[in-house]
């Protein structure tokens, strides 16, 4: 492993924006050894002392549900070179599993989430910020689809959820939040011109042995 340390980008946008499509392409872009990706929903509290039906009802959506403290020690042991045990999290039963993922450090580092650009200390450590943009009609259908399929949801569930929790979280956190951004992705995570771009970028850095 050489001494410099690695390349850290931020990928933040609403639910269904294609975020985790984006971080694919850039582990596609290099190689898996050379990408961590920690994507912060592996870091939502575990929610496992409250009855099932009070867990249903916590707000996923805003800062305070994510253990960011976690997050970030973590953060800095794959900075500093170190393997980390990440969490993994069921969101079928809103709790941490207890096995974990072992990651190793990379030269790229990808922290993605709806909130990743929100929080300041994790913005710090970004050395490109990007938001992954699409229409909130279009992320609203793709997660209908995801959290029936995925994740045990219901239709109901997912529409109640979205109108008294994603909804206004979104407009109140994550949207605003694409000010910080270096880069905005538009029309989700499969636009092919902006993700050359992105993986052109990680080329060169990868060839040039990442950052001093
Ligand atoms: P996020 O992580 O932001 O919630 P995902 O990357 O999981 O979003 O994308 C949600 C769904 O939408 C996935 O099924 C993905 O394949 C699909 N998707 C993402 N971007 C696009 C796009 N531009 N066009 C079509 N489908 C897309
Ligand atoms: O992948 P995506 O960005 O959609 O993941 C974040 C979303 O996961 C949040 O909008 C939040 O509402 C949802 N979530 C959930 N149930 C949990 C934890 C998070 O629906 N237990
Ligand atoms: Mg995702």
């Amino acid at each position: 492993m050489n001494s410099r340390r690695p390349f850290v980008i931020g990928i933040a946008g609403g639910t269904g924006s294609g975020k985790s499509t984006v971080a694919d392409a850039v582990v596609a872009a290099a190689l898996p050894a050379r990408v961590a990706v920690l994507p912060m929903d592996n870091y939502y509290k575990d929610q496992s002392d409250l009855p099932f039906d009070a867990r249903t009802h916590v707000n996923y959506d805003h800062p305070d549900a994510f253990d960011l403290e976690l997050y970030l020690a973590h953060i800095a042991q794959i900075r500093r070179g170190r393997a980390i045990e990440m969490p993994m999290y069921s969101f079928e039963e809103y709790t941490r599993l207890l096995e974990t993922v072992r990651v190793e450090p990379a030269p790229v580092v990808v922290l993605e989430g709806i909130l990743v650009l929100f929080n300041e200390r994790l913005r710090e450590l970004m050395d490109l910020r990007i938001f992954v943009d699409a229409d909130p009609d279009v992320r609203f259908i793709r997660r209908l689809q995801r959290d029936i399929l995925e994740r045990g949801r219901t239709v109901e569930s997912v529409v109640e959820q979205y109108m008294e929790q994603v909804r206004p979280m979104h407009l109140s956190f994550v949207e605003p939040s694409k000010r910080y951004a270096d880069v905005i992705i538009p029309h989700g995570g499969k636009n092919s011109p902006a993700l050359d771009m992105l993986t052109a970028r990680i080329h060169s850095l990868l060839a040039a042995g990442g950052v001093a």
